[in-house]
């Protein structure tokens, strides 16, 4: 059919395994190391954080790891998601380019995260965690951690970063209703937050400084751990679901892709559309540009270092080898929440410093024009955070129109921007402002990197 709008899969087509990518690289990522010691850590020192579960799929060595019916039970609720040809975004923007997007935003949160929440919850339940505690940026990691928490009976406090809390009030009644408990980050709860809101009493917040207060938290309680929304190996893995599925809808749909781009807060969205494929390019089967796409006033990747740094802004996580900014580097309170992460997945760090995938930064007005034209062509509105993705896909669809060529584009939209909608209006009312970032503030916070690693 020459005008087919969506490719759907059957749920008895949903992929049955996540992909692990480490065993296909040339080179393994280095290791996360113990603050301490600096060593590389053990599963013993990540015990009173994550289920022993988490922990073995973290540095597994094995490239498929079966999805728990469990989890494929509750993943049915939404899964398989739909891949959609942007036909009417295509005419819009005059090109030969087709333009493909793998929509997330069906599940029950409204983005890609339910995909490793709710394996995350499953895992903690079966070990009888009765507690979990996280961090959340633009609320929707909270709100779909809330979620799988509901299906599994467990509790759930989360900090939600001050600027997001302030911006993003639905997102916190979501959590509400799913039964999580939400504190505005910084809190007075924790020794971490109370640092600083002594130093900044006005603190926007940041995740770094969020993902301290949950961690302080879960590693004091016995029965607690702790839950993160993307960055770590295990949850990119979870993601791979995405790139499965959407191997199998393009090749549906009769294409290969040329270029894939996907925005990168912490990598989970990214990664688990653009692994599966990159396993395809390492065995030489496809090879398509795979481009991430950052905000400007978070550049980890284009502005950021190659280096050991905390994952969070206290420093109570291990050291982990990433591209950073610093951990005390808190970004401007842009909306897309979702990408304000100082670091990035180690994994794809290591991936981007092989030259495997590249990474360019967007500001928010190019990506809130962008997100516009999607919402008033295709009618979905894009959370914040993939209309850095759209804007990428824009720019590439345009050099098209100028080159002629048809170039395959893919990309994750990966959540709907319907619970988001004060960032569109601000956009509308034309008081969303692109505040340059100094190469000084970056010094600045790059200054406080953990010395000798
Ligand atoms: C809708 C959405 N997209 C993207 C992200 C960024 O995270 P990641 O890079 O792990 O996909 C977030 C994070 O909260 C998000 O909510």
């Amino acid at each position: 059919m020459s005008n087919q709008v969506k490719y759907v899969l059957q749920e008895s087509e949903m992929p049955r395994q996540w992909y692990n990518i480490i065993p296909d690289l040339p080179a393994p990522p280095p290791p996360p190391l113990h603050p301490g010691t600096r060593q590389p850590v053990g599963p013993d020192d990540l015990a009173p954080l994550f289920p022993t579960a988490l922990i073995l799929q973290e540095v597994s060595g094995e490239r498929h790891i079966d999805i728990p019916e469990p989890v494929l039970d509750i993943y049915r609720l939404w899964r398989p998601t739909p891949l959609y040809r942007a036909r009417r975004l295509e005419k819009d923007l005059g090109t030969p380019a087709r333009i493909y997007y793998k929509y997330e935003g069906v599940s029950p949160a409204g983005s890609h995260k339910p995909n490793t929440a709710v394996p995350q919850a499953y895992y903690n339940s079966v070990e009888g965690v009765a507690k979990l505690t996280t961090e959340t940026g633009a609320g929707q990691w909270g709100s779909a951690l809330a979620f799988a928490c509901a299906q599994f009976g467990i509790d759930l406090d989360v900090w939600m970063v001050r600027s997001s809390y302030d911006q993003k009030p639905y997102r916190r009644m979501l959590m509400e209703t799913y039964g999580a408990k939400v504190h505005p980050s910084p809190s007075p709860l924790t020794a971490a937050g109370r640092a600083v809101l002594d130093a900044h009493p006005d603190s926007t917040g940041s995740l770094g400084i969020a993902i301290s207060e949950a961690v302080e938290v879960a590693a004091s309680e016995p029965a607690t751990r702790y839950s993160l929304g993307s960055v770590l190996n295990h949850v990119l893995m979870h993601q791979t679901i995405i790139g499965e599925e959407a191997i199998k809808q393009l090749a549906a749909a009769g294409d290969t892709p040329d270029v894939i781009v996907g925005c990168t807060g912490g990598g989970s969205n990214f990664g688990g559309l653009a692994f599966p494929f990159l396993r395809e390019k390492l065995a030489g089967r496809i090879n398509p540009v795979i481009r991430a796409v950052e905000p400007a006033a978070c550049p980890s990747f284009t502005r950021g270092v190659y280096a050991y740094d905390f994952g969070d802004t206290a420093g109570f996580t291990p050291l982990l080898k990433m591209h950073t900014l610093g951990h005390e580097f808190i970004p401007d309170p842009i909306h897309a929440g979702g990408l304000r992460y100082h670091g990035m997945s180690p994994l794809l760090s290591h991936i981007y410093e092989q030259g495997l995938i590249e990474a360019v930064a967007k500001p928010q007005s190019e990506c809130f024009a962008a997100g516009l034209r999607f919402a008033r062509t295709e009618g979905i509105v894009p959370a914040p955070e993939p209309t850095h993705a759209v804007a990428a896909c824009i720019e590439e669809a345009l050099r098209c129109k100028e080159t002629g060529e048809e170039k395959v584009i893919l990309t994750a939209l990966c959540g709907h921007g319907l619970l988001d909608l004060q960032a569109y209006g601000d956009y509308l009312a034309g008081s969303i402002k692109d505040l340059q970032l100094t190469d000084k503030v970056i010094e600045d916070a790059l200054a406080g990197l953990p010395a000798g690693v």
